[in-house]
């Protein structure tokens, strides 16, 4: 028979399991970098435990400066998933920051307790910059979760330097749940670059499968809440699309759970004001980066909506190169002029052999696409000059 203190014992010791003892948050993956921009970057992170998180930042290793992330007037607390958004910063400047989660052992109404304070190493961050004069970046694609081949394309592309890296679609298969986001995404882009280089996340048609799906916004960064939007660096104006699924809404794979004629609709109307917008207009390059290319199709839906209702916006608004992946067949689709002025970059698939790593370099009169297979061969490349006396939005 249980004392009253062997009985008290026990639910402590269950207590402990339960919460972890004080002090014992860990980073589970991070931090790395998000949704860059000239003046601001955002940083993430995943703890073990429920914490309260800041990043500490600076020009100099003194990290003399304190971000923390709160909303409605609170200060985001009690979560495992961080988020904190750097702003007023220069652009084209070099931060170096580290990020810290206090851990929160009990939260009553009027009594937080605390635990210690994990922290990271010290990392370094560059905002992007307009007047910056050659950008490069990176874009890798279907992936479809095997490490093995996210590592040796990236690897193959460190040689050289670049300033942001997209993750052109179905990085992963389906998403289940955080672990696989952190084990084909977070962990290897983590361990390869993202502390110092930010990614973008182009969602792709498999990133919208499985029951996870719906959480995947929370562990990327999407300027205005969208997967689709635009920003600059250097020369570029990128431009960032969402294509949804290939198949019907009605198709008996999503069991009804779709809705992406809509969604691809406003974002027709969004592409509408874009290609009117100054950034636009005025940007030596426009590049689009968006999973499946649009594709005329009596099978693929989602191809055949985007090529009828986005691509004579593209045209229109004189878009440069587009960048695509999906096909699992890399190759580079020239501009067929009518149907499509710009030219697509098609990205390969996650077999040895068949994946690569598109790689940009660009100044304000050139842009050079070099796309690199999985063994080191260069399978392709493409160069547009830009004349500086013939304006970019001249017919
Ligand atoms: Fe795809």
């Amino acid at each position: 028979m249980q004392t009253r203190t062997a009985r008290a014992a026990i639910v402590l010791l269950g207590w402990a399991i339960l919460n972890g003892p004080a002090g014992a948050a860990r980073i589970v993956v991070g931090p790395y970098l998000q949704a860059p921009s000239e003046t601001s970057m955002t940083v993430m992170w995943i703890t073990d435990a429920n914490c309260v998180s800041w990043v500490e930042y600076g020009r100099d290793e003194s990290l003399d400066q304190k971000a923390h992330h709160s909303e409605h007037g609170l200060i985001a607390a009690n979560h495992t998933i961080h988020k904190v958004t750097i702003e007023g910063l220069v652009p084209g400047e070099k931060y170096r920051y580290r990020v810290c989660s206090r851990e929160i052992v009990a939260f009553k109404p009027y009594e937080v307790t605390y635990g210690d304070t994990v922290t990271s190493e010290m990392h370094s961050f560059t905002t992007l910059d307009d007047r910056k004069d050659n950008v490069s970046f990176i874009v890798l694609n279907d992936i479809h979760e095997q490490n093995e081949t996210l590592i040796t394309v990236t690897k193959l592309a460190q040689t050289r330097p670049f300033d942001l890296v997209f993750l052109n679609g179905d990085i992963l298969g389906h998403i289940e749940d955080q672990q696989q986001i952190i084990n084909h995404v977070l962990a290897p882009c983590t361990e390869l670059f993202a502390t110092r280089t930010p990614f973008v996340y182009t969602r792709g048609n498999h990133e919208t499968r499985g029951k996870f799906a719906r959480r995947l916004p929370d562990y990327v960064a999407l300027p205005d809440g969208r997967y689709y939007y635009s920003f600059d660096h250097g020369p570029i104006h990128f431009v960032v699309m969402d294509g949804g699924e290939d198949k019907r809404d009605t198709d008996k794979e999503y069991s009804g759970l779709v809705d992406f004629d809509r969604y691809r609709a406003v974002q027709r109307k969004w592409l509408e004001a874009e290609i009117q917008s100054q950034a636009f207009r005025e940007a030596p390059f426009r590049v689009v980066v968006v999973h499946m290319p649009p594709q005329p199709s009596e099978r693929w839906h989602g191809p055949d909506d985007m090529y009828q209702t986005w691509r004579p916006l593209y045209n229109e608004g004189k878009v440069d190169l587009m960048i695509s992946g999906h096909t699992h067949h890399y190759e580079i689709r020239p501009p067929v002029e009518g149907q499509c002025d710009y030219p697509t970059i098609i990205g390969g698939a996650p077999q040895k052999g068949a994946a690569t790593v598109i790689r940009v370099d660009a100044t304000a009169d050139h842009l050079g696409v070099t796309m690199m297979r999985d063994d080191g061969q260069v399978v392709g490349t493409y160069a547009i000059h830009r004349v500086k006396a013939d304006s970019p939005a001249a017919p």
